[in-house]
């Protein structure tokens, strides 16, 4: 059958999940035989697609059709895979359980390939599509200097993204910045959690630490920015918290918003 109600639901071991209808002749094969196949689709596959689903194995022996389906032999299981498909998941079923009208399944993957030279076939509102072209995700390009990028990359270590926490106080035209012991830069202070931590409490705690005494006001601010000189490139998310000075110490600097690509690019 034709299903798009396909999903992995766990890495390690790999399972995926399928929701079918009662009546289907698929449910009652799967049934029987304890394993299924998953083909994904590729963008020349249509009518593949629609024969699967218009269908049903009770009216006809689709997989018989030799010109709309090319069969492969499959490696660990007994049902036919279907060949010139982006994926080719071999599923043994693990779980069947009825949820709503449909039947979930669940299937470990004990053997799967992928051709990287075909795109996946696109269902939406009853229409088949292509890929279209790559969505550009909502960040800020900021030009920096040189310097500032090597710092960053640095400190990202080679992550995708670098995600810090900082907070903004400001003072007429002016933003709090430390040029702490690691930091020779002079940014707004800011750190990197650990995933899973609290931003806010780290950013606290980080506070403490480089002997800061601010308070620190509890709604975040998201900054997605692309830092960038010429090519070179690094993407940094930025929680941001407004925060005043409780007491003044002689690590607090203050820097004009003016003439701070970066800066200015978090306020
Ligand atoms: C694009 C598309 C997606 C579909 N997705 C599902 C699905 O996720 N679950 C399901 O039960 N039926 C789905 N269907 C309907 C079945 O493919 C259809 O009922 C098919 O005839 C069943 O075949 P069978 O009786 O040989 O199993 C879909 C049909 C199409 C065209």
């Amino acid at each position: 059958m034709t299903s798009e109600w396909v999903i992995q639901i766990s890495y390690q071991p790999m399972l995926i999940a399928i929701f079918i209808h009662k009546g289907s002749k698929t449910l009652k094969n799967i049934e029987k035989t304890k394993e299924f196949g998953i083909n994904v689709a590729s963008q020349e596959q249509t009518s593949e697609a629609s024969v699967a689903g218009g269908y049903s194995g009770m009216e006809i022996d689709k997989l018989k059709m030799k010109n709309i389906f090319k069969i492969i032999k499959p490696q660990k299981i007994k049902t036919p895979m279907i060949s010139g498909c982006t994926i080719n998941a071999e599923c043994k079923l693990v779980k069947k359980e009825k949820i709503g009208d449909h039947f979930m399944l669940v299937g470990k993957v004990v053997h799967i390939k992928y051709d990287d030279s075909k795109n996946p076939l696109i269902y939406h509102k009853g229409r088949y599509f292509g890929l279209g072209s790559k969505v550009e995700p909502g960040r800020r390009e900021v030009n920096v200097n040189q310097e500032t990028l090597e710092f960053f990359r640095e400190i990202a270590n080679g992550k995708f993204v670098l995600k810090c926490v900082g907070v903004l106080v400001k003072s007429q035209n002016k933003f709090l910045v430390t040029s702490g012991s690691k930091n020779a830069l002079s940014v707004i202070p800011f750190s990197m959690p650990s995933s899973g931590i609290n931003h806010r409490s780290h950013l606290i705690e980080f506070l403490k630490h480089e002997e800061l005494d601010l308070q620190v006001n509890d709604i975040p601010i998201m900054k997605r920015l692309i830092l960038k000189n010429g090519k070179n490139i690094q993407r940094v998310n930025f929680v941001l918290f407004k925060g005043k000075i409780q007491r003044s110490t002689d690590v607090i600097k203050w820097k004009f918003i003016t003439g701070d690509n970066l800066i200015r690019s978090l306020v």
